[in-house]
């Protein structure tokens, strides 16, 4: 029997400078049957990601479930395209079940590894890190690279896809446990603990001698500030994401002169200018992982429960690679 009882949280409250958990109601909601070209998921495993914190202030509404990517198994059906048992993964909430048009749902093949992947390391995380390190990025033998946010879930594969095109790689990452990780886990050169006291300009000065080659930045703000005092000739920096800035009222100044003579190129994407290359990806993503080119970690919360705790926990760093939350078993 398909369940007729869900759980959901909403946005009740638009977060002012750091989110917290009194922007969200837990509440208890009627699932009613799917409808012609409709699905009925269990979800699996929810998606925590820093740019919903962004989506908070403004475009999600208030009263309403958050919308995130979501693995789920296929309980009921009103839409040839799927069959009860079929896992998906494609734009729920954050609820334990979902109705969805099937037309927007894609089916995860586990012959191409762990399901939780398909919206991580195989999904639009990774073809984040692919799209900003190989497209812009560029990074070739002799090159020094540098990630920021090392060690989560879209710089953890940017790093590696540097490495695999030969260049040397220095992770920025917070805290001792996750530049050992990065390192002795990842495979990076070297990394540098941006919480560690010490001043980043002289860490980058002393790992990145002959300058930065390439940056990927998923933090922007003063870690930004201070790969831009070290850019060598030609650099090419991808600007990703700026977590830092996400909850702070006016961005911190970008030291753009710094770009003056330096002959480097800077830009900024957006991952849904590329989910065309998707389907592509997702093998060529699964064949890389799966012959160990790229190691990746999951930082899996337990329970629906905790879907609000996991994601705060993204603004402290807390996670060691892509941040997913388990709400139900895998079949
Ligand atoms: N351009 C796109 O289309 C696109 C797509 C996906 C993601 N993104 C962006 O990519 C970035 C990384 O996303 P993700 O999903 O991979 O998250 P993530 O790196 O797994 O998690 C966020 C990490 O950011 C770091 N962080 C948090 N607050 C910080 C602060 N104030 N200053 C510096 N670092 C801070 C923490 O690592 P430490 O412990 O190392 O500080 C934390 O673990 C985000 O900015 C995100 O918005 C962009």
């Amino acid at each position: 029997m398909t369940p007729t009882e869900n759980e959901l949280i909403l946005l009740t409250r638009r977060p002012q400078g750091n989110v917290d958990e009194d922007c969200f109601t837990f509440e208890s909601q009627e699932i009613s049957p799917p409808g012609p070209g409709e699905v009925h998921i269990r979800n699996i495993y929810l998606s925590c990601d820093p740019y919903l914190r962004l989506n908070m202030s403004s475009r999600f509404e208030l009263g309403k479930p958050i919308p995130v990517r979501a693995v789920g198994e296929v309980v009921a059906t009103a839409d040839p395209r799927f069959a009860v048992g079929d896992v998906v993964w494609g734009f729920l909430a954050w609820e334990r079940y979902s109705v969805a048009r099937a037309a927007d749902l894609t089916l995860v093949d586990s012959k191409l590894g762990p399901l939780s992947h398909a919206i991580s390391v195989r999904g639009m995380i990774g073809l984040t890190a692919w799209v900003g390190m190989m497209s812009i990025g560029q990074p070739a033998p002799g090159d020094t690279v540098v990630v920021s946010a090392a060690a989560g879930a879209v710089g953890s594969v940017a790093g590696q896809l540097a490495r695999l095109a030969g260049a040397r790689v220095v992770g920025i990452a917070g805290g001792e446990r996750k530049v050992s990780h990065v390192v002795e886990n990842l495979g990076y050169d070297a990394a540098i603990d941006y919480k560690s006291g010490v001043s980043l300009k002289e860490s980058l000065a002393d790992a990145c001698p002959d300058g930065v080659d390439v940056y990927f930045d998923n933090v922007g703000g003063t870690v930004l500030n201070a790969v831009l005092d070290q850019l060598g000739v030609g650099a090419r920096l991808a600007i990703c994401g700026g977590i830092s800035q996400y909850q702070v009222e006016g961005q911190e100044e970008t030291n753009l002169a710094k770009l003056m003579g330096s002959g480097a190129t800077m830009k900024w994407f957006s991952i849904y200018d590329h989910l065309h290359e998707l389907p592509a990806f997702v093998t060529r993503m699964a064949r890389l992982v799966g012959e160990g080119k790229i190691v990746y970690y999951e930082d899996i919360a337990d329970g629906f429960e905790n879907v609000i705790p996991a994601f705060l926990g993204l603004f402290r760093g807390e996670n060691l690679g892509k941040r997913l939350v388990r709400v139900s078993d895998e079949p």
